[in-house]
């Protein structure tokens, strides 16, 4: 899409640039849009959030880019990591993109850990073929990153199954073995969803920590605006399988310019608490998917609505050094 304003201040190369990515879903009744026309950039090492309402296409894009879509969708676009599409690589090719510099942790580290094989045989594995460590230097590798993530007793546990640990201590060794081959790339659904709020807080900063001392640039995808303002550089509201405003996290939290963004953020009652409730509470039913819509995705729920906003697309667009916004009202403004 031509009218798409590209950042301004993306002062290196980016490392991954999503130009006006897309996700169909061809289901009986016709086809479904999850994602619509979605334009992104990450620099290497930025942590980048995604946020929005159950439906709004957030782990849509992140299996757009893994190649994991469900049989019946089907991307468009361009997803260009260092350069190069991921949507048009082959099997093997994404093979050994995954393997080497993207790795994706999943909500729930059960489906992406092996029960019957021990959590160090599952950590040396990817170093043993992605990297030509012996068994030995990748199993001793394994154990040094299990004690990074603070699992007491490191080398003992490592030779137990995935089913003898807790759901702290499996998002723990997801994080592992996320990191372990010092991937470039960290694609992260909801990662602690399924775990103790009081966990989650210790887990995600422990991600965004080793994220930075190995140089990774994370995708956060999250419901929690409390995560984002606390690990967050740059952050994207998606809605309706759009993004509606885009900003380094500061800026959007202080001064939120979509109606959108400013009724998730209303809806979120204290930003300074460790222990942030889900967002959600926005009046109206979220909608899933945009296409096909002539307007905003947003219009239906919005209470500054414009006459224009239901049969005209807002085009995301610079509103300052940064920050980016599709908003009629904005528009009108400027
Ligand atoms: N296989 C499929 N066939 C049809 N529609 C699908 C399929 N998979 C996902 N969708 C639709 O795509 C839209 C976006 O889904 P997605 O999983 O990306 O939402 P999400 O933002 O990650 O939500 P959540 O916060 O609940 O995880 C939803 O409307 C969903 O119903
Ligand atoms: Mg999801």
């Amino acid at each position: 899409m031509g009218c798409v304003t590209p950042l301004t201040q993306m002062t290196a190369e980016p490392l991954l640039s999503l130009q006006d990515l897309t996700v169909r879903f061809r289901l009986p009744q016709g086809e479904t849009v999850a994602v619509d026309g979605v334009s992104l950039d990450l620099a290497p090492g930025e942590v980048l959030g995604i946020v929005g309402e159950s439906g709004s296409g957030k782990s849509q894009i992140l299996y757009a880019l893994m190649g994991l879509l469900a049989s019946n969708g089907r991307a468009g676009g361009r997803a260009l990591f260092q350069g190069q599409d991921l949507l048009a690589l082959t099997e093997a090719q994404l093979d050994r993109v995954r393997g080497q510099d993207i790795s994706m942790i999943f909500q729930d580290p059960m489906t992406s850990l092996n029960p019957y094989t021990r959590v160090v045989d599952q950590l040396a594995e990817g170093l043993i073929v992605h990297k030509g460590l012996s068994r030995a230097d990748a199993r001793a590798e394994g154990v040094r990153m299990l004690d990074r993530v603070r699992i007491p007793d490191a080398a003992r546990r490592a030779r137990l199954y995935p089913h003898e640990f807790s759901g702290g201590m499996r998002q723990r060794v997801m994080i592992a073995m996320a990191l372990l081959a010092r991937p470039k790339l960290l694609l992260a659904d909801e990662p602690t969803t399924a775990l103790d709020v009081t966990i989650q807080a210790q887990v995600l900063d422990l991600m965004a920590e080793l994220g930075r001392e190995t140089g990774t640039a994370i995708v956060l995808v999250t419901h929690d605006l409390g995560v984002v303002a606390r690990l967050c550089d740059r952050v994207a509201v998606l809605y309706g399988g759009r993004v509606m405003e885009e900003a380094k996290a500061e800026a959007l939290f202080d001064t939120p310019s979509h109606p959108y963004t400013r009724g998730l953020l209303a809806a979120m009652p204290r930003l300074e608490s460790p222990l942030t409730p889900r967002l959600g509470t926005i009046p109206g039913t979220p909608r899933s998917g945009g296409g096909d819509l002539p307007g905003c995705p947003f219009a239906a729920r919005c209470t500054e609505r414009l006459d224009h906003c239901t049969t005209t697309r807002p085009v995301l667009q610079s509103t300052a050094p940064d920050r980016r916004s599709a908003c009629h009202l904005i528009e009108a403004a400027t």
